[in-house]
């Protein structure tokens, strides 16, 4: 990487799919992965294009097992452009000698570019120079502008660009067994001698999504040649001859236009498409609108450290990949986080906990954003009512996989590509996702100070979704607290105690002790609602006085496994399975993350184990503060847990199968250990750059680890919190690394923030009258109004008040 960019040089096959997912481009609304024009899906190659939100159902029958599931589909490729030199065949990297290859990403633009030269089978020598965007500010439009440079041969050169909709979603080998041709109903026609259009329909959902083109050739400034339209059942293309000799320069413009039948301020898409193609500007003037519509977006988040090239890089690098999929496009949309980004089909595209490492960079940076995203989940608050009731519980039980309307999309069936065997997926039961659901709530109406969105449309999904918690807890006569049996945690390698026929495991601690967070927090928020939206919504939710008891009891007595002094149990029994031995395994297999399959394959099962996937106990530490969690457990009766020792307890037995899992530890050894949450935090900057978890990033990356590592910077080594009382600021930052510039903006209030080791200097955006911000620092105050700054040091007992000092 130089200069913020990404630069891959050479082509190594074995490679692409990572440089592929890495080099994606997109706005929020839909995106495109880096793969080269003239590919296609071929095992080395993926071209894949996802719409936000656009998901299809399917049957297959695998391994004798028919199942319906949901995916995000691979629409239409708009990519296709090659050429020919007379009749000879068509342009791939596979059949040329490579002299030169480079592809560079900038991620502050927006932009892709690959420079080729290369020699053909009859020695002829050609330079190309290709520009991609998916435009940021027009977020129907891409571009793709090729040069061609003629070096040692005269001859015809016929240049082809096309839209292909004869895709399928066959990017992850292990869904290759599923049903995976999502499009039908084809259509191609020519809209007028520059513009084509094709369209097709989504068979279950019934989505229908428009894809046109202008391809132009581009002769010189003032002429450009008409193209011959072919129209095939699934493609349409257009066509240019020209002759050339040595030196010459033959440049073509490829605008396309997607659209679908989901959009809003649209007729339909076959027209819409066809119009915006045929307007666009051209691709000099899209460049440079999208450079500025990347600079204002990347304004927001600006984060200045003196971290090494290498690490300032990466954090630019996530920042560009959560802005490409959260984009503010996704404010007129109705699209959740997808795990993997629109990068892959890795997880068919859907929606996890994961927006609970990536909503709180949002909510302090652009909480429209959030907002966004948590009306995702808010609309589906009615899908999720009727989930609980199914399952004979009360309030909203959100899925685990969430996708187009809310159903549970967990598959029920999963292929251990290590044994080629089917077995019985039980990580739905992963109910802790509606915990991350409420605490986003939460998260969002502190740090925008947004009481309107409490009244709206927080309050009532946490208390759903404490109401669910609440019947999902039975009391224990025994002792005399309430229980949350047969669930599953965030480690996802145990799903059942073994020798159990039933899937799921007891009291797991996490699950429990953010259960009682959330009915604390739950009683909390009514309490902070005004009087008459509190009645209105006791009426609307027919929420009765036993209820909110049963939330307090819950708060007060809901059981936490322990099993030693301070030491929390993972869940109920996890100390008494055997323990593995770590050393053998990791002789004979080098590589553990993925010890379940391992283990699997052995024909063993990692429910006999202490080892977990990630980050499951230490899920507590990374999402309380130690102070909440002693106020917690306090309230609950238990001593306050060794977080130390929890952490190498723990550390000890996770075998990071997960990339969330290096976040959280760095999060909970900052404090304590630093040298070793540096390690884990740049394990995280490259796990994607490096496919650290070995082949993933090919099927999409990784949004919340890369989110993590921004919030790590923004709100760990800053201790940002924002609390009911204000901004709680606790800052260590390397003195080494020079001062750690950040740019916020906390309840409406727009922030710079200065973080130097344990200092700490906070100034307001003068300007109109604003609320006042208070912002505290140990057992230090300040209010500030606007243009004001606060100094903090954690090292003295001094702390300034507010002055209007600049930084
Ligand atoms: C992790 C989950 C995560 C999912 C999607 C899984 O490997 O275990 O915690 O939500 O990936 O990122």
């Amino acid at each position: 990487m130089t200069a913020g960019r990404l630069v891959f040089s050479g082509f190594d096959p074995a490679d692409e799919g990572r440089r592929e997912a890495l080099c994606t481009l997109g706005n929020g609304y839909f995106a495109t992965r880096g793969a080269a024009p003239e590919s296609t899906a071929d095992g080395v190659h993926y071209p894949g294009t996802y719409v936000a939100g656009c998901f299809n159902r399917l049957t297959s029958e695998v391994a004798g097992h028919r199942f319906e599931d949901e995916s995000i589909v691979n629409a239409p490729n708009w990519l296709p452009l090659t050429f020919r030199v007379d009749d000879g065949p068509w342009f791939t990297l596979q059949e040329v000698e490579l002299l030169e290859a480079e592809q560079e990403l900038d991620p502050l633009r927006g932009v892709l570019v690959r420079r080729l030269r290369f020699r053909d089978q009859h020695g002829r020598t050609t330079r190309l120079v290709q520009h991609r965007l998916v435009h940021l500010g027009h977020a129907h439009l891409a571009c793709l502008d090729t040069t061609l440079q003629v070096e040692d041969w005269s001859g015809t050169l016929t240049v082809r660009s096309g839209l292909d909709g004869d895709v399928a979603n066959t990017g992850v080998a292990r869904y290759r067994a599923l049903a995976a041709h999502h499009l039908v109903d084809h259509h191609v026609a020519e809209a007028s001698p520059e513009v084509a259009v094709l369209d097709a329909q989504t068979s279950q959902s019934r989505v229908r999504i428009a894809v046109a083109q202008r391809t132009r050739l581009l002769v010189d400034r003032e002429h450009r040649q008409v193209p011959t339209s072919h129209l095939g059942e699934k493609r349409v293309d257009h066509a240019f001859t020209t002759d050339v000799i040595p030196g010459a320069q033959v440049r073509v413009e490829k605008t396309t236009s997607l659209h679908t039948s989901r959009d809003p301020a649209s007729s339909e898409p076959v027209s819409e498409a066809v119009d915006s193609a045929g307007d666009a500007p051209g691709f000099d003037e899209l460049c440079r609108s999208q450079t500025v519509a990347w600079g204002r977006l990347h304004r927001h988040f600006t984060t200045t450290t003196g971290l090494d090239e290498p690490a300032r890089r990466s954090l630019l690098l996530h920042r560009f990949h959560l802005l490409q999929t959260a984009a503010p496009n996704i404010t007129d949309l109705d699209v959740g986080l997808p795990a993997r980004g629109l990068h892959g089909e890795a997880y068919r595209g859907h929606v996890f906990w994961d927006e609970l490492f990536v909503l709180p960079v949002l909510d302090l940076r652009m909480p429209q954003l959030s907002r966004a995203l948590l009306n995702y989940r808010y609309r589906r608050l009615p899908r999720a009512r009727r989930a609980a009731r199914q399952a004979g519980l009360a309030g909203a039980m959100f899925p685990w996989q969430s996708g187009s309307n809310g159903r549970e999309e967990s598959q029920s069936w999963h292929l251990n590509p290590r044994s080629g065997r089917w077995l019985p997926d039980h990580t739905y039961l992963q109910r802790h996702v509606g915990l991350a659901v409420a605490h986003s709530a939460r998260h969002h109406h502190l740090a925008t100070g947004d009481d309107d969105y409490l009244s709206d449309q927080g309050a009532e999904l946490i208390c759903e979704i404490a109401r669910f918690f609440s019947s999902l807890a039975t009391y224990d006569r025994g002792t005399d607290r309430y229980v949350i049996r047969g669930v599953v945690g965030p480690d996802e390698y145990h799903t059942a105690y073994p020798g159990r026929d039933e899937p799921g495991i007891d009291n797991n601690a996490y699950t429990n002790v953010m259960t009682a967070w959330l009915c604390a927090t739950a009683t909390q928020v009514l309490r902070e609602l005004p009087a008459l939206r509190r009645r209105e919504l006791v009426d609307q939710l027919d929420l009765r006085h036993h209820e909110v008891d049963r939330w307090d009891q819950l708060a007060h007595r809901v059981f936490v496994p322990f099993h030693g002094p301070g030491l929390l149990s993972q869940f109920e029994g996890y100390h008494e399975l055997a323990e593995l031995d770590w050393e053998s395994y990791l002789r004979r297999y080098g590589t553990i993350q993925r010890l379940d399959r391992i283990l699997e394959a052995e024909g063993d099962d990692p429910n006999r184990y202490q080892v977990s996937k990630q980050a499951d106990v230490l899920m507590l530490f990374y999402l309380l503060t130690a102070e909440e969690l002693e106020e917690i457990l306090g309230r609950l009766g238990y001593p306050t847990p060794d977080i130390p020792a929890n952490v190498e307890h723990y550390l000890a037995r996770t075998s990071h199968g997960s990339t969330l899992s290096a976040v959280v530890h760095a999060w909970v050894l900052a404090r304590g250990h630093r040298p070793r949450a540096l390690e884990f935090f740049d394990d995280t900057l490259v796990s994607d750059l490096h496919d650290t978890q070995h082949g993933t990033t090919a099927e999409g990356v990784h949004l919340a680890a890369m989110t993590g590592t921004l919030d790590l910077v923004q709100r760990c080594f800053t201790g940002i919190e924002v609390r009911p009382d204000g901004l709680h600021l606790n800052p260590l930052w390397p003195t080494g690394l020079g001062p750690l510039d950040l740019t916020l903006r906390y309840r409406g209030v727009p922030l710079d923030v200065r973080v130097s080791g344990r200092t700490v200097a906070v100034r307001t955006a003068p300007g109109p009258p604003t609320p006042t911000i208070t912002c505290v620092c140990g057992p230090h105050h300040a209010h500030l109004r606007p243009g004001e700054t606060a100094r903090f040091s954690m090292d003295a007992t001094a702390a300034g008040g507010a002055t209007d000092e600049p930084l």
